[in-house]
């Protein structure tokens, strides 16, 4: 019986470090890995979330950019990091499309991370650089069916939102483009801004400013209904693209096997965040919103990764799209 009891208070003695550090977690800055260069969409959206979530945690939360191959390098970065509550990531349907896309990812979606909540989902925009011989979807669609060979298309690697859109828009229209993969869709707004680039796919929350201000040329939105924030951008489907409607869901994760009371405590945060007045206004001027609480929670989030995982295959293997 002594025996057992002094077994049982070695193992109570070896938890204590954990429940202290759910009890008074955090105690120190936290890390959000955005898996994407700075300036882009995800970025944008990790930056206005950490700030208010910093708030309501106490403790200063610092974006790191961890770009490289469509978002996975980011996303294994945080799989393999410590389990203790200061490393999380921020990241979007890529999750889910690069499960299929990429044949030996470095973790695995459903089975590396904790789950915290769902973040915003955003809707897409098709645009060029801003002197692009084309004023209308169909009239892209003509010119890329003609000019194919010397079109470049831009987007964030594959697994990343802007390559989705990219491969299904090529394939709606049976047009394979030249693609240029950058580390994230902020510098290659940059580039096709100055015209190095000519297409892109890419979220509002990186384009409406630029569509706003004429900077770029705007055929089609992904949305089921107009924009308010762009109402004379018609949606893919008034364009005679009906299949081209999606948006770009985004979650917060953490390492697995971080301690149930952490997430627990950083999906408050994340449901406080989402309300925060400027954090709604960021976001409603971007042209998306917050995911209201009750999709701000580690159930929504897995349960929201295990459709799309389910969705996207099929769509992806029919169009033969693999990285590896
Ligand atoms: C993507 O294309 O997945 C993202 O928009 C890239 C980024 O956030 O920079």
């Amino acid at each position: 019986m002594k025996k057992l009891l002094a077994t049982l208070s070695i193992a109570a003695l070896a938890l204590l470090p954990q429940v202290a550090g759910a009890q008074t977690y955090p105690e120190r800055t936290i890390t959000m890995v955005v898996p994407f260069s700075a300036g882009g969409p995800t970025d944008t959206v990790a930056r206005l979330v950490a700030e208010a979530m910093s708030r309501e945690l106490g403790q200063q939360i610092i974006v790191e950019n961890v770009g490289g191959a469509g978002g996975t390098v980011g996303a294994a970065r945080v799989a393999q990091a410590a389990p203790d509550g200061y490393t999380l990531l921020l990241h979007h349907i890529g999750m889910a499309t690069s499960a299929t896309l990429y044949r030996k990812l470095p973790y695995n979606p459903l089975e590396s991370f904790e789950y915290a909540g769902l973040v915003t989902e955003v809707p897409m925009t098709i645009i060029a650089r801003p002197d692009f011989p084309a004023d209308d979807l169909q009239g892209l669609i003509a010119y890329l069916k003609e000019h194919k060979d010397d079109v470049t298309y831009a987007n964030a690697g594959i697994g990343a939102a802007s390559h989705l859109c990219g491969m299904l828009f090529m394939s709606e229209i049976e047009t394979q483009l030249t693609t240029v993969p950058y580390q994230g869709t902020g510098p290659a707004m940059t580039d096709l801004l100055g015209g190095q680039v000519d297409v892109m796919c890419d979220q509002t929350t990186n384009t409406t400013s630029q569509i706003q201000a004429g900077a770029v040329k705007a055929y089609a939105v992904t949305s089921p209904e107009r924009l308010e924030q762009l109402p004379d951008l018609p949606t893919a489907a008034e364009g005679g693209l009906a299949s081209m409607q999606f948006g770009i869901w985004h979650g917060l994760y953490a390492p697995k096997g971080t301690d149930p009371a952490i997430m627990e405590r950083l999906s408050q945060a994340l449901k406080v965040a989402l309300k925060d007045k400027n954090v709604v206004e960021r976001f409603a001027a971007l042209a998306t919103k917050p995911e209201p609480e009750e999709n701000a929670t580690p159930q929504a989030l897995k349960a929201k990764l295990e459709s799309e995982i389910a969705r996207w295959k099929p769509l992806i293997e029919a169009a033969g799209v693999y990285a590896d």
